[in-house]
């Protein structure tokens, strides 16, 4: 009977959510872990290692507190059942993935496993693709660094120009995504440089070391890969996806991939989109694109995932027809029913890019015949580089819990996998800003179950990442609503960006204005926002089923928290709240200001209850961040008052 001995921590990393005092519950009990394969063996090695620090045991036969029992059946099987009678609990699976999600489970209930007595229940994933797609690159990219829109370092996987030699810090990591449900990662940055298009090739030698160790927590690896491939790697003269040439390149290159890693997960594809190479060059479409690929990973069970973030990033700023928000729609639906079974059409979740608030993209509600997954960003590009607190896992609940059709399936039932770009680097606490870890974990619980409530995923995480219960309130306070205190700091009302250009930290109210990029809020000294209706804008709302393209299209059904998304108006309109858009941006960009400043006294009440290192690091970027508000609201507030020559109701200060 096997058992792979847990990952040791690598001197100085942050043990996350995974601390030895989170498995104290398990560990202290008589376990028997029954079943064979690697999995299972992972299993034993976690219960070897808690028992052994906590004072249980890990036993082949006799009573137990705990039986984890992976029986025949489906051998990929992803379920299990929990169930307590009399003094046992048992967890059993059919396979070694179901006891691994299953043995994480009772972790993550604490004591609370071993007592009472409950009937069976079963637990199995919402979805099966459950990924992270990681923005690395081997080189350090001039402009980009090495980890595209990554705050957390370098990357864990390479370093000098190659797969790092020692990969202890990655197989933590997998043990990490193995608790969570996580089971594909992509394992290199979507914009693919030279470099990296050969992990595809002469470096696949290291991607199968990469794999091996995902491998035993359940992660299936996948790759990113240049459209361009048959060319830049290949030497063919074309990359025309109905060339019989560029066909066989792909099925000989797919084949050896399969041949060094048999459970290789498939493609990640960023095509026609910002520079990338696509089929657009041999005037073919993105289904052509796509099928070409998918061919080629079919007969290995691959899948190939498809980016639909395809839209004019040269655009003309005075040119005021084209909207990049139509783009993903005008570009994919034509093609729904297209695509092979194998393709997964990768849909960000709103229709521009990664905004604090956007309405749910179009496109989730208007493909039947296309499987979609939805496409988040755990890395916080847009949402304060893990420099500033922002729970995320509020945002990604209420997207998945959209209901495209009104009444009928929501996003969740709807998407066959939820993605999401990692925020994961080399950095000792993961992610930069330590409390950036909840979103990692809550991607990963969520992916799994979106109808857990985001205070409940928040509640596990700090459970089993403070040892100190006192914690749990405070921690609370500082996190639940930091992504709506997020949205007051920054652009009002969905009209998103206002940014600084390039590295997009910090506010700069019209940074983006007269850029290609198709990110304007078109404000004047009468209004702000974008007219998207069909009555007298872009026509946007119209790729939306009812009710959405008629509650989008009128002012007075808009929600307010998107209404700038959809419609110019004055700075006189008064908001369904009751408020002024004017006094709105106002009074939000106060209160933000001031929830931040809250939030920094809240958690500096927290010295001596969290570790010395992790308290120090928040306080400090906490500093940050409440200067970084401070200059959004006198800049947001500032501009709109110049803009519109309107005063603060409340006299407050503006420059
Ligand atoms: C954003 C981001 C880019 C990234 C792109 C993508 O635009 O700023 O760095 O490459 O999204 O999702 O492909």
């Amino acid at each position: 009977m096997s058992a792979t001995p847990v990952a040791p921590l690598p001197d100085g990393v942050d043990p996350a959510w995974l601390p030895p005092s989170a498995l104290r519950a398990l560990g202290a009990r008589r376990v028997r872990v029954s079943g064979e394969g690697p999995l299972v063996a992972t299993v034993r090695g976690e219960v070897a290692a808690a028992t052994a620090e906590h004072g249980g045991s890990l036993v082949t036969e006799g009573p137990v507190d705990l039986a984890l029992v992976c029986a025949p059946g489906d051998p990929d099987g992803e379920a299990f059942v929990v169930r307590r009678d009399g003094t046992t609990t048992s967890v059993t699976a059919t396979g070694g993935a179901g006891l691994l999600h299953g043995l994480h489970h009772v972790v993550r209930l604490g004591e609370a496993a071993f007592s009472g007595r409950w009937e069976p229940r079963r637990h199995a994933p919402r979805r099966a693709i459950r990924m992270l797609d990681h923005w690395d690159n081997v080189d350090v990219h001039p402009v980009m660094g090495q980890v595209e829109r990554g705050y957390a370092g370098g990357s864990i996987f390479y370093a000098d120009g190659a797969v790092r030699a020692d990969l202890g810090r990655v197989a933590a990591y997998a043990r990490l995504l193995g608790s969570i449900g996580i089971n594909r990662v992509c394992l290199n940055n979507v914009n693919v440089h030279r470099t990296e298009a050969r992990l595809l090739t002469d470096l696949l030698p290291d991607v199968v070391r990469l794999a091996g160790v995902f491998r035993p927590q359940g992660v299936r690896v996948h790759l990113s890969v240049s459209f361009a491939a048959p060319m830049t790697l290949g030497g063919l003269p074309t990359t025309d996806p109905l060339d019989r040439g560029v066909q066989e390149w792909w099925a000989s290159t797919t084949a050896a991939v399969y041949a060094a890693i048999p459970d290789f997960g498939g493609y990640v594809v960023k095509a026609d989109s910002e520079g990338q190479p696509g089929p657009f060059a041999s005037g073919r479409d993105h289904a052509d694109g796509a099928n070409l690929l998918a061919r080629a990973l079919a007969p290995f069970g691959g899948t190939v995932f498809w980016r639909a973030f395809v839209y004019d990033h040269r655009q003309d700023w005075r040119d005021r027809s084209t909207d990049r928000a139509r783009a993903a729609h005008d570009h994919f639906t034509p093609l729904d029913g297209g695509f092979d079974e194998n393709v997964v059409l990768q849909v960000k979740f709103g229709p521009v890019d990664f905004q604090v608030r956007e309405p749910v993209s179009p496109v989730v509600a208007a493909m039947p015949r296309t499987r979609l997954a939805v496409e988040f960003q755990v890395t916080q590009e847009y949402t304060g580089q893990q420099k500033h607190v922002c729970y995320l896992v509020p945002q990604w609940s209420e997207v998945l819990g959209f209901r495209p059709h009104g009444d009928g399936d929501a996003v969740a039932e709807i998407a066959h996998g939820v993605v999401a770009v990692s925020n994961v680097g080399d950095d000792p606490f993961w992610t930069g800003h330590p409390l950036a870890q909840a979103n990692l974990f809550g991607f990963g619980r969520l992916a799994w179950d979106d109808r857990l409530a985001p205070e409940a995923v928040l509640d596990e995480w700090i459970g089993l990442t403070f040892a100190d219960p006192a914690v749990r309130a405070p921690l609370h306070e500082v996190m639940d609503g930091s992504w709506l205190t997020y949205e007051r700091c920054t652009a009002p009302l969905g009209v998103g960006f206002m940014v600084r250009p390039g590295h997009h930290y910090g506010p700069d109210v019209d940074g983006y204005e007269y850029t290609q990029w198709g990110t304007y809020h078109f404000a004047d000294r009468d209004g702000v926002g974008v007219d998207r209706t069909r009555a007298t804008g872009t026509g946007f709302t119209g790729q939306y089923p009812a009710p959405w393209r008629d509650l989008y299209e009128s002012v007075r059904t808009c929600p307010d928290e998107l209404l700038l998304f959809f419609h110019h108006v004055p700075y006189g309109h008064v908001l369904r709240s009751g408020t002024t858009v004017i006094q709105h941006v106002y009074d939000t960009h106060f209160a933000g200001h001031e929830e931040v400043a809250r939030t920094a006294r809240t958690w500096g009440a927290l010295r001596g209850r969290v570790p010395d290192r992790t308290f120090d690091r928040v306080t400090e970027l906490l500093a940050e961040q409440l200067r970084c508000a401070t200059e959004w609201r006198d800049q947001v507030n500032t501009y709109f008052w110049r803009k519109s020559g309107v005063p603060d109701e409340r006299g407050r200060r503006i420059w």
